[in-house]
């Protein structure tokens, strides 16, 4: 990495959002979450692998006591003409009911992985479920879901870092960076 920022299959990425902010606004985050639910147990459902940073720093940041429980997302191939799908990996389907889940995320795009995920939490019973994003892209969102607890909401353009990866790399910075214009 040089003084601008890494370089990443070919692609310079420059600096976005400092170790220090991202700091900050996690305290904030987990200041609103412990007083919302305060005296419950809510579940984190941990979206990985990209959620891995944010979550570890949010969780040990909250005066509630959470249960943790990691998800993945699997891409599979369809047997249909739509292509490819993807398929959740690790939904503690019978813990769910009547539980409040905090989904935790790393970054909404569009809104398709929440949205599903919404669906699928839904018909598990939850009692509700919020969802917590570290940055959000508003101008690309598509859905519908309200974001409870939003960290940055950034520009369209493409970030690594603190959990954020371009074709799996970039994930261990502690810093968030933008792809170079
Ligand atoms: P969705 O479009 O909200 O469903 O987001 C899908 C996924 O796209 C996210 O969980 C990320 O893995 C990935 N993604 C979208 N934008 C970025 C970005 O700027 N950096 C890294 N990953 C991204």
């Amino acid at each position: 990495m040089n003084s601008s920022g890494p370089l990443i299959h070919g692609r310079r990425f420059v600096p976005y959002i400092s170790r220090d902010r991202i700091a900050e606004k996690v305290a904030e985050l987990a200041g609103r979450i412990s007083a919302d639910y305060a005296g419950e147990r809510p579940m984190l459902l941990v979206v990985l692998n990209g959620a891995m940073p944010f979550a570890v720093a949010l969780m040990q940041q909250l005066t509630v006591d959470v249960e943790l429980c990691c998800i993945r997302y699997a891409s599979y191939v369809g047997t249909s003409s739509t292509g490819t799908g993807k398929e959740v990996i690790g939904l503690p389907e019978e813990r769910l009911k009547g539980r409040r889940v905090i989904v935790v995320e790393d970054i909404v795009d569009t809104g398709r992985t929440i949205a599903y995920l919404h669906e699928r939490l839904q018909a598990c019973g939850v009692k509700d479920s919020e969802v917590a994003a570290l940055t959000f892209k508003r101008g690309k969102y598509l859905g519908t879901l309200p974001i409870r607890y939003i960290g940055f909401e950034i520009e369209d353009a493409f970030v690594v870092g603190f959990g954020m990866d371009y074709d799996e790399y970039g994930r261990q910075y502690p810093d968030i960076y933008q792809l170079e214009e």
